[in-house]
């Protein structure tokens, strides 16, 4: 009947997984639409952590389906290990996994270009992506000449497709400086495996999403990503290559907007970033290495330390209003628990002018200068408390002030990873 999106508001890792799990349950499908194997989304169930590269974060929910959409870009090995490690541990997927036929795939010769990009920095700092080939494959898919897709593994062409390609990329890889060799024998060998043991799962996701619309089911959009780094309105060029904002959930599942009826805004009550790119409340002092290591700020694909600093309701604010945020989900309030006084940036200083609004060029960006407001610390556990009324006033006091500065009430506070550590509103 309805659409309800998932949406990151910061530069990613806000704790997406944790939230689309825990809503999992009043609906019968989850979709991943957009990104690939550079997200990591965390679920903790009953002590048991389970990172989710590829798979919707709905998997652990027994009966309900798991599509990934058509504007994902996977990679097999990454999907198929996945698939493995969750059978291994109990969690099978069969019938409730669906594959877009129409998704673009990652090859070696993606991770290799990402690899050797990764390396030359744009204007003096490197982008620092996952060095998972997303850039480069979304580039062949807006490129088309060298895209594949998933539908094209079980085409009686893919070996000639596939060898004209890779003596292209031969070529491309040397001249980046890269000493990946391409072997096309070999690679058509192993992408050949991969596509008999994907064939059960793969679909036109496209009109069995409509069809399921359209007959009553309950949708929920996993976003990857956050608002932040979206491609086109996102810190660009330190963003990642599809559109992880709000705005990209049609585009990258087939469902039109008209079918969508809420987003939830997934934010942390502080700020975190892993890579390269401007980041105005960053705290490159002890304090942002506390709420590092009482936040086990390390990033769940690459494992590289999150870059950590206060909450930006600026930037927040905006990724709310691009994403058609209705409500906020605020989490890691633990972590903030433990701190002497706690900072809100409510304004940018930019050339001596106080600003409200989000700089589109990342060079003003840059330049900004946080304008903090302080609040209090109120330093009590809060990771037991199960009712708002359960938090210590200078908490609410704070959740109050963040709803207030971002324009959006707050639905869902979370208190520590499992899913219980959780207070609906
Ligand atoms: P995602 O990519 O948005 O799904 O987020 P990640 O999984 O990359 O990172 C979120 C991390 O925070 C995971 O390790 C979660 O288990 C953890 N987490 C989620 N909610 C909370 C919370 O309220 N408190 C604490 N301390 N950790 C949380
Ligand atoms: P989830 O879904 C945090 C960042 C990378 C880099 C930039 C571009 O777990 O929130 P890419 O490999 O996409 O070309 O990298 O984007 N990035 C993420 N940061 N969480 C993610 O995913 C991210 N996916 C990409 O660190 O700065
Ligand atoms: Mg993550």
């Amino acid at each position: 009947m309805s659409g309800t999106c998932v949406i990151g508001l910061q530069w990613g890792d806000e704790a997406k997984g944790k939230i689309v799990d825990l809503l999992t349950r009043d609906f019968d499908i989850v979709v991943r639409y957009q990104g690939g194997a550079n997200a990591g989304h965390t679920v903790v169930v009953g002590g048991e952590v389970y990172k989710l590269h590829h798979i919707p974060s709905g998997v652990l929910s027994p009966g309900v389906m798991n599509v990934i959409g058509p504007g994902v870009v996977l990679n097999p090995p990454v999907a198929l290990q996945e698939i493995d490690s969750l059978a291994s541990r109990g969690v099978q997927l069969a019938d409730n996994l669906r594959i877009s036929d129409r998704l673009h795939l990652v090859f070696p010769w993606h991770i290799a270009e990402d690899k050797a990009l990764n390396a030359s920095p744009v204007g003096g700092e490197s982008i620092g992506t996952t060095n998972r080939g997303i850039g480069p494959c979304y580039r062949d898919k807006y490129g088309r000449s060298h895209a594949i897709r998933l539908g094209d593994l079980y085409r009686p062409d893919f070996r000639e497709k596939m060898e004209r390609i890779v003596d292209f990329k031969q070529l491309l890889l040397a001249h980046l400086g890269s000493d990946e060799l391409l072997v096309a024998g070999e690679i058509f060998d192993e992408y050949s495996g991969h596509a008999a043991r994907m064939k059960p799962f793969v679909a036109d996701t496209t009109n069995y999403l409509l069809d399921a619309l359209e007959s009553g089911k309950r949708l929920l959009f996993e976003g990857a990503q956050g608002s932040m780094l979206d491609i086109d309105h996102g810190t660009f060029p330190f963003v990642t290559s599809s559109n992880s904002s709000g705005v990209g959930v049609s585009a990258g599942s087939g469902v039109p907007a008209r079918w969508i009826k809420k987003t939830i805004g997934v934010c942390k009550g502080y700020t975190t970033r892993v890579g390269g790119g401007p980041f105005p409340t960053e705290l490159a002092d002890e304090i942002g290495q506390r709420i590092r290591d009482l936040g086990h700020e390390y990033g769940t694909t690459t494992g590289r330390p999150r870059r950590c600093g206060w909450f930006d309701a600026v930037a927040v604010r905006y990724a709310a209003r691009l994403s058609g945020v209705d409500s906020l989900a605020i989490m890691m309030l633990d972590v903030l628990s433990e701190l002497s006084e706690v900072k809100l940036c409510v304004a940018y200083e930019l050339d001596g002018q106080r600003i409200e609004h989000f700089p589109s060029h990342t060079d003003d960006l840059r330049r900004v200068k946080p304008v903090f407001e302080v609040l209090p610390g109120w330093q009590q556990e809060v990771r037991s408390a199960g009712r708002i009324s359960d938090l210590p006033a200078g908490a609410r006091r704070y959740l109050d002030r963040v709803a207030e500065l971002i324009g959006r009430p707050v639905e869902i506070v979370s208190v520590g990873p499992g899913r219980e550590q959780t207070i609906f509103v």
